[in-house]
């Protein structure tokens, strides 16, 4: 069995952060979303692992990622130069993946389920597809599935503008070789893909083995920023545990749990968890509500923070107003120099957001 993690496109839905980076690489708890999918496939016994990227982005992953030795796994880079499809990317892995079956991991997805229960089941029968679904309120902006009473597979509809059902395609999928013989068959469809979820369709139309199962738990295809603060909220609520790497200074107060990277500061400064932060961070006067994750190198003075990630290197300097429901980008400065200003000076990049409530 081996595994393949689909890390280019573009990412466009999640700008101006992935303007300068991989969209799987957007931490949630200070983790890449990517590296979930990584562990959740060694947990389920996955080791051999391909992982397609884009010219654009691809060193970027590779770089932080590594060749698996971290991660317990085996893994090899696919470089796709266009984002043709998700189908046509299994189709330039069609050398890595040779006559194995496979997983196929969608870099942006994350699943609370473990996924060896599914892997079981689809070995265990000798199925041809297996895929996973989830009720979603709005099912156009997903592959779609029909399935009837005895929750057999009866369509599948890539984004379809009148979904005949509100069972959404979650982007993990289970196949034996036999999808290589339906993408041969493919053409482009509307937005000029080659779409996996045709594929699997063109399986049932041939009568070959594809059956579906309901998510037991939570799905966050993390593309939007609502979508990363609530896997970021989650996250950290199943699985934060406690650790103090910094130094806590002068009047401050942790409560909860919170983790907190090495040579850290926080000063006069009260921390209530769930809430992690990362290494060399500098923290004085703050309040920094439950919900919220830190990465590496972050500033933050006078500042009260709640349910929020900020990205590496960022300097949130004097805002006296509490920031709530916010994302972050690295390197971003925001620096209130008075307590009233009588004006304010922005330097913001193309499709940023501010919201002054
Ligand atoms: O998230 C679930 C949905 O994922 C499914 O319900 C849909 O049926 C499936 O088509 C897919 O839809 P999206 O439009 O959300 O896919 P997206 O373009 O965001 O790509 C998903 C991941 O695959 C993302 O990490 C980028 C990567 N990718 C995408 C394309 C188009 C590639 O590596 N190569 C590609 O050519």
């Amino acid at each position: 069995m081996k595994a393949l993690i689909l890390s280019g496109g573009k990412g466009t839905r999640l700008r101006p952060l992935t303007y300068t980076g991989a969209k799987q690489l957007v931490p949630v708890a200070n983790k890449p979303i990517l590296w979930y999918g990584i562990e959740a496939l060694v947990n389920a016994g996955v080791y051999d692992i391909g992982i397609i990227i884009s010219p654009e982005t691809g060193g970027e992953i590779q770089k932080k990622t590594g060749d698996g030795s971290r991660f317990g796994a085996n893994i090899t880079y696919i470089l796709q130069e266009n984002p043709d499809g998700l189908a046509h990317a299994v189709k330039i892995a069609r050398p890595f993946l040779g006559d194995s079956s496979f997983v196929m991991y969608l870099g942006d997805n994350l699943i609370a389920d473990d996924l060896s229960q599914y892997l079981d089941e689809f070995t265990t029968k000798n199925l041809d597809a297996l895929i996973l679904l989830r009720k979603v309120s709005n099912p156009s902006a997903f592959g779609v599935a029909t399935i009837n009473d005895y929750g057999e597979v009866l369509e599948l509809v890539e984004k379809p503008k009148y979904p005949q059902s509100n069972l959404a395609l979650v982007g993990i999928y289970f196949f034996s070789p036999e999808i290589h013989n339906s993408i041969e068959t493919l053409k482009p469809s509307a937005r000029g893909e080659l779409e996996i979820t045709d594929a699997i369709q063109s399986l049932l139309l041939s009568k070959k083995l594809v059956s579906a199962r309901k998510l037991q738990n939570w799905w966050l295809d993390t593309g939007k920023k609502d979508d990363l603060l609530e896997a970021n909220r989650i996250i950290l609520d199943t699985n934060l545990s406690a650790e103090n790497l910094g130094s806590i200074e002068e009047k401050s107060q942790i409560i909860g749990r919170v983790k907190i990277g090495k040579n850290t500061r926080i000063i006069n400064s009260t921390i209530r968890g769930p809430v992690i932060i990362g290494e060399n961070c500098y923290l004085e006067n703050c309040f920094i509500g439950p919900y919220s994750s830190i990465a590496d190198n972050v500033k933050l003075t006078e500042t009260d923070l709640e349910h929020s990630v900020i990205l590496e290197s960022a300097e949130v300097l004097g805002i006296q107003q509490r920031i709530v429901d916010s994302v972050i980008g690295q390197r971003t400065k925001i620096h209130l120099a008075l307590k009233r200003p009588k004006a304010v000076s922005f330097m913001i990049g193309d499709d940023s957001q501010i919201e002054l409530i």
